[in-house]
């Protein structure tokens, strides 16, 4: 490809263009399409320096260039994690991927709020099935640190055995397994938070995980939809075992920020901008309930300055996807700089220095 021969400096700016103006104007999931194709064909900006040691961060035992990464969903099939680990992001997130392919919900499923920057999803696992995902990542050496999001078929009889059939497929070509049970777009599968269902997938799924050839870290995404009751039960089943770490958080079936806007009385999960404050919230209440325990920070990130806040309310590492659809890539940039920026105006040295210094306020909601 020619474009794969222009320097970053051009192809930045051209990929933005292309990002910003004609994908906002196309339908949402179209849009998502042609950004995926647009990477695949190499036509995403390449990093050309390396990230400065303030962001250098260890998660669940893997050592991370920087603690960004781009969220599960945008690739859902492993088709580009190259080319997003070379446009900066330390930790790719690919999926969900179940069991059997799955072509999700009918179209239209995808939708903007541009008013306040959200957007609205029902995709529904839409994806290729572990087969087809793991011939693509086997063999495949990723510059960034690669998790695998797995999940269950819609008409799976038995959600816990998906989980588990997900952990042995991709053990060992995943640097991290996420258990997603927060997705709101599957009937039944947020019930896997309850205290007893969640016992049990854990139970199996870490069991699973033992007779794998290498231990991989496990993470559970968690929904901010969760109150704080449920949280303390999360937290005292959590306790008993040895998962590795939570991704707080997935999209919300709450409205609140978007009454009244266009699409917000579509059915499905909301993010960006309009989740930030109730998932910072929800990050900040389960920092306070499992010490030390490793947490990705997610939901509605669109700036440096709410980066540097998701790590102040507890998260050890962030990820994020909508703002990327209305703020275009240089983002991942900018939030970098923001949090060297942060790291050295409060004289410390590493990014992990930042880690909660507002639990407390954004658990009890005075936060923004
Ligand atoms: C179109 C779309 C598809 C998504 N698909 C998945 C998915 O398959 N699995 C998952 O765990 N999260 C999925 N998510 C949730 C994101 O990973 C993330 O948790 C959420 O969007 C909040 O982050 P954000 O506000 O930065 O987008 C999806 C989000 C969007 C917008």
């Amino acid at each position: 490809m020619i474009f794969s021969r222009l320097s970053p400096l051009l192809k930045l700016p051209l990929l933005q263009s292309l990002t910003r103006d004609a994908l906002l104007r196309m339908d949402p999931e179209t849009a998502h399409g042609a950004t995926i194709n647009a990477l695949r064909l190499g036509l995403s900006p390449e990093q050309d320096h390396a990230d400065p040691p303030e962001l250098k961060t260890n998660l669940v035992g893997l050592e991370l260039k920087n603690p960004i990464g781009m969220a599960a969903g945008f690739d859902k099939n492993a088709e580009v994690p190259v080319p997003l680990a070379r446009m900066g992001f330390g930790m790719v997130e690919i999926g969900t991927v179940t069991p059997r392919p799955q072509i999700g919900n009918p179209k239209p499923r995808l939708f903007r709020i541009p008013e306040a920057e959200g957007v609205i999803n029902r995709m529904g696992f839409n994806n290729e099935g572990h087969e087809a995902v793991f011939r693509r990542l086997k063999g495949l050496h990723v510059p960034a640190v690669l998790g695998v999001n797995i999940g269950a078929n819609k008409d799976s009889e038995d959600f816990v055995a998906d989980y588990v059939a997900g952990v042995l497929r991709f053990a060992e070509v995943a640097d991290y397994l996420t258990v997603n049970i927060s997705s709101p777009n599957t009937p039944g599968l947020r019930n896997l938070q309850g205290d007893e269902a969640l016992r049990r997938l854990l139970g199996e799924v870490l069991k699973a995980r033992s007779k794998a050839k290498v231990r991989v870290p496990v993470l559970l995404k968690l929904a901010p939809d969760l109150d704080e009751a449920a949280l303390d039960g999360i937290a005292r089943v959590i306790g008993e075992t040895d998962l590795d770490g939570l991704i707080v958080s997935n999209t919300t079936i709450s409205r609140d920020p978007v009454l009244d806007m266009e699409n917000a009385t579509q059915t499905g999960g909301l993010s960006g901008k309009p989740l930030f404050s109730l998932a910072t919230q929800k990050l900040a209440q389960v920092r306070q309930r499992v010490g030390s325990l490793p947490i990705i920070g997610v939901g509605g990130i669109h700036s440096p300055e709410t980066a540097v806040e998701k790590f102040e309310a507890g998260a050890n590492a962030i990820q994020l996807y909508s703002a990327l659809v209305f703020g275009g890539l240089d983002l991942l940039e900018r939030i970098k700089r923001g949090l060297v920026a942060a790291v050295r105006a409060q004289g410390k040295t590493n990014v992990a220095e930042l880690v909660g210094r507002t639990t407390d306020s954004w658990a009890r909601g005075e936060a923004k």
